[in-house]
This record gives C-alpha cells, structure tokens and sequence, in this order.
C-alpha cells in the first residue's frame, strides 16, 4: 500500500459514506485526517469513531470554509490532500425542477466544490493532490437526475481547468466517478425504502459486475490518487462503477 505518511488531508463531507470510508483509508495509509460536515453531533461521532479530528463547517457558507482553513492552518500548517466530497442528490423529473433543487444542488455540489479549492488553495502544498468526487451522472441521461447530473459535469469541467492552471504548483486535481455506491445518501432523499430497493435491484442489473459499488471501492481510488503513486497523474477523470459507464446493450 502507498504510504501517506507525513501528509496532512482534509476530508469534506467525512462523516458519511465515501468520504468516511476515504477519512479511514487515507488515515490507514498514514496521513494525518481532518474531516469536515454539518451537524455538530454526526461530526463528532464519525471523527470518535475514526480517531481523526472533527470540523463543522458548511461547504455553503463561505466564511464558514474561511474558518474551517484558519483552523486546519493554526494546527497542521499546509495541507497536502484535498478531499472535496461532501454533496447532495436530489432527483427531481423536468418539468418539476424547483428554484430550491436547482439551488441546494448547485450550492453545494458546484459552489461549494469551487470556493473548498478556491479557499485551500493559499494552504495547499506545492504538489499537493485534489480530488473532486464527481459522478458517472455527469455522463447520463438517467432520469430525474437533469440537476444532480449537470452539478457534477460541472465539477468535471472545473477540475480540467483547475488542473491546468495549478500545474505550475505541480498541484494535481482529479475527479472521481463513482456509480452507485451504498451510502446514506439515497435514504436522505425521502424515498420509501422499498422504492430505494428496487432502485438499487434496477440499477445493480445494469451493472456489468453485478453489484452496487462499496464506499471502500471509493476510497481505494482516491487513496492512491492522494499519493506520490499517482505524481504523474492529473486532470484526469476516473469511473469506479463496476462498468455501468459502459452502457451495455446486452449482457
Ligand atoms: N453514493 C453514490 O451512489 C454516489 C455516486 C456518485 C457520486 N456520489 C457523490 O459522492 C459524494 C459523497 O456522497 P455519499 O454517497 O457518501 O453520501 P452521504 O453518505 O450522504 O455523504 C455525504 C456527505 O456530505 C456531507 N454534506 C452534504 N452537504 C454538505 C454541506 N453543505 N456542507 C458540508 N458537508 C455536507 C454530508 O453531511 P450530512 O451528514 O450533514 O448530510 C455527508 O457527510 C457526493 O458528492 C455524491 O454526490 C455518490
């Protein structure tokens, strides 16, 4: 395993799903992990549990995120992993797309993905690594996903530009696709669990390796994206989706 050892990694949206399995890998491997979230209380318990340190900080709020990289710099000075994870499904069919869904996804999905890099970036090492976890829906027209879908092209497109630009830093930024991948964040839409079941049975059979994706199949991507492993690597989009992306006609 590729040892981060030594370096120091931020987490958002760690105290769930890919990012708490990414906050425990990345710790395993050696770094040492701060993660970040909204509720006080889900924060704390998560970083108890993984033996990290615990921020709230909103991703929407940008002084909340001014706060959040004070804090990381008056304890551990500069920062050489950027997770920039923490995001919000919310499918909503055309035709029934509220100011509110387009809003909350693009204020957090989008905006709150930009201005994590824009305020770490006085923070971030020379050749530090960031890694935006996007989606394979930046690609699909899987329904009632127009909004979710579009977020996530966006977070694509930045990284492209963002990796150009920080190159000169020998800061590397990569996206991360996953498909679906169990977490919490298909419950936090409100759907009946058996609506959620037979989503997941839906969508697992068009999966060419027959499974959903697990946080840690995540996780193992970005560790090694996080490391000197992966020095060469940048500006680069990568799908964990067990082949959804592929679209097979048949299987
Ligand atoms: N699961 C999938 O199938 C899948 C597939 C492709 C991409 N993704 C992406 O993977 C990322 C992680 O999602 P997940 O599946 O692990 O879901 P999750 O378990 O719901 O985790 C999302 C994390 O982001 C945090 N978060 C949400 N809004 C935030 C905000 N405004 N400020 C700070 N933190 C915030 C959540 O905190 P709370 O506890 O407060 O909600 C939680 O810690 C997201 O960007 C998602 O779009 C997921």
């Amino acid at each position: 395993m590729s040892s981060l050892q030594g370096k120091i990694a931020v987490v958002t949206g760690g105290n769930s799903g890919i990012g708490y399995a990414s906050a425990a890998k990345l710790k395993a491997n050696g770094a040492t992990v701060i993660i970040t979230g909204r509720s006080e209380e889900r924060v704390t318990k998560a970083a108890n549990e993984l033996g990290v340190l615990g921020i709230v900080a909103d991703v929407t709020s940008l002084s909340a995120t001014d706060n959040l990289v004070e804090k990381v710099k008056s304890l551990h000075g500069n920062v050489d992993i950027l997770f920039v994870n923490a995001g919000i499904f919310t499918p909503a069919p055309i035709g029934q797309i509220t100011e509110e869904v387009y809003d909350t996804q693009f204020g957090i999905n989008v905006k709150g993905a930009i201005f994590t890099v824009e305020k770490f970036l006085p923070i971030l090492n020379d050749g530090a690594s960031v890694i935006n976890l996007s989606s394979i829906n930046a690609y699909t027209g899987m329904p009632n996903t127009a909004i979710y879908a579009a977020t996530k092209a966006a977070l694509n497109s930045f990284t492209r530009t963002a990796a150009t630009e920080l190159a000169s830093r020998k800061i590397r930024v990569n996206a991360v696709n996953p498909g679906p991948v169990e977490t919490p964040i298909f419950a936090k839409t409100g759907m009946p669990e058996e609506q959620l079941n037979g989503f997941a049975a839906a969508m697992q059979e068009r999966i060419p390796l027959k499974r959903i994706g697990k946080p840690e199949d995540i996780a193992n991507l970005v560790a090694f994206l996080a490391s000197d492993e992966a020095s060469f690597i940048t500006g680069g989009e990568y799908n964990v989706d067990g082949g959804m992306n592929i679209n097979p006609l048949l299987s």
